[in-house]
């Protein structure tokens, strides 16, 4: 059997990434341990350091990427790094009470995020949310979710419809994958972004049976869809009028638009948040927190009756790397940084496309930005986004990752900015956008595309 060693050894003649690409399907289904991992072509990242990546074969890229999000400070963050050694040097996993990098933790937590009075710590964010609608349905004795047309929420049956739909299932029957269980996928009712009377309707149609309403505060899986305030604040009324439980799901706003998620920009607060991703900067850690009366249900409280667990939960390393993690963050100027850098490379997009008249439009919040292949207009909701030319979001990407700046060629991605990225970085990737623009629409004038 030939080493992977071996295989990037014999990679002189053609290219790395695609050889251990090759070998790892022969192992792994597809080659890629996430479906979302897929990438044509294949890149394989060696190394990374603060805002660059090396892929296979040496070369280097400025990422955008971040992992889909957790990279908050820059990769290989020393001040993180260096926690996570010491502390797994002295301590790792009991799995018996608690130990005090746990407490300590919970404490930031419920120090930062407005209403969080008490939290429990899980190892991914398709865990925290899957907890917050077991927990909705436990308090109010009902069945159904309410969730948005565009938002992801994590893997499992309850929630995995209609994230990214083809036009013809857009608020309709759009499971996403085989095997779901279908009583499961008729529990969640999907509702349009931005728009209170499609959530009142879906209320009225379902009188008494509502649990929860789970949203994205930003939907950021279809890129970035802004919240209008009155959206926010009616949805609050509405759960405080039915006794239906709201769900933040902050995943990616959370730590990364504020130390106290988006819920501490916007001032609604939800009974219930799911955080996860730039909590630790790349580490596997997430958690569920709310309010003391509802999390006082899970059974981790004798006498609670709702299941909670996880072999791994609250693992050494990952609380020390969201300790060093939220530490940053509360003592420099990150969210200053990274919020300033996102607005110059949001400007730097806009006057590219305005100077060569593209019909673009330029979207993000705070560190995360993106550009989307329609005229420029306002984004509401997912229907906005059916302009979207795919294949020429997916061919620009391709055209900027070969230029050395990576953000992933995918439709609708996002891409986020780190406290490690720097002025000439974002100056460097616009001279490299504007290039890879104008090689995409002379493809497309080309009908290569
Ligand atoms: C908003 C949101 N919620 C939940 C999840 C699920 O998190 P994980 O992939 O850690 O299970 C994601 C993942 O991308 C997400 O973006």
């Amino acid at each position: 059997m030939t080493t992977t060693a071996a295989v990037i050894e014999t990679a002189t003649t053609r290219d790395a990434n695609v050889l251990l690409h090759e070998e790892a399907k022969r192992f792994t289904p597809g080659g890629v341990q996430t479906a979302i991992r897929i990438a044509d072509p294949p890149l394989c990242i060696r190394k990374a350091q603060g805002a660059y990546l090396w892929d296979e074969n040496g070369k280097r890229y400025i990422d955008y990427h971040a992992a889909f999000a957790p990279i908050i400070l820059g990769h290989c963050y020393p001040a993180v790094v260096e926690r996570v050694i010491e502390t797994i040097r002295q301590t790792d996993l009991y799995g018996v009470t608690t130990t005090y990098l746990e407490v300590e933790l919970a404490k930031k937590i419920v120090e930062h995020v407005p209403s969080i009075e008490q939290v429990l710590l899980c190892c991914t964010g398709s865990e925290a949310t899957f907890h917050t609608v077991r927990l909705s349905r436990a308090v109010t004795g009902r069945r159904k979710i309410i969730k948005f047309q565009g938002c992801y929420h994590g893997w499992f049956d309850y929630v995995l419809r209609n994230v990214i739909s083809a036009p013809d299932v857009v608020n309709k029957w759009d499971p996403g994958s085989a095997g779901m269980l279908r009583e499961a996928v008729e529990h969640t009712i999907v509702c349009r972004f931005n728009d209170l009377d499609s959530v009142e309707q879906a209320v009225r149609d379902n009188p008494g049976d509502v649990a929860g309403i789970i949203l994205e505060p930003i939907p950021h899986n279809v890129g970035c869809i802004l919240p209008d305030q009155s959206f926010l604040e009616g949805l609050r009324a509405i759960c405080d009028r039915e006794d239906i439980v709201l769900v933040f799901d902050e995943v990616i706003t959370g730590f990364r638009h504020n130390i106290g998620g988006y819920q501490a920009i916007c001032g609604v607060t939800p009974d219930l948040t799911a955080m996860g991703k730039a909590i630790a900067n790349g580490f596997p850690i997430a958690a569920i927190g709310g309010k003391r009366e509802l999390m006082q249900r899970f059974n981790t409280r004798v006498g609670g009756d709702v299941f909670f667990s996880g072999t791994f939960n609250g693992h050494s390393s990952c609380v020390a790397a969201a300790l060093a993690t939220i530490e940053c963050l509360a003592t420099r100027d990150v969210h200053g940084h990274i919020f300033r850098l996102g607005e110059r490379m949001r400007d730097g997009l806009g006057s590219i496309v305005k100077r060569n008249g593209y019909p673009c439009t330029v979207a993000g919040f705070g560190s995360v930005y993106t550009l989307y292949f329609m005229s420029e207009r306002p984004v509401k909701n997912y229907d906005a986004l059916l302009d979207n030319d795919k294949a020429m979001y997916v061919r620009y990407r391709q055209e900027l990752v070969k230029r050395g700046v990576f953000e992933i060629p995918m439709n609708l991605k996002r891409n986020h900015i780190s406290y490690s990225h720097t002025e000439a970085d974002i100056d460097l990737s616009l001279e490299a956008a504007e290039d890879a623009l104008q090689a995409t629409f002379a493809a497309r004038a080309a009908k290569k595309i």
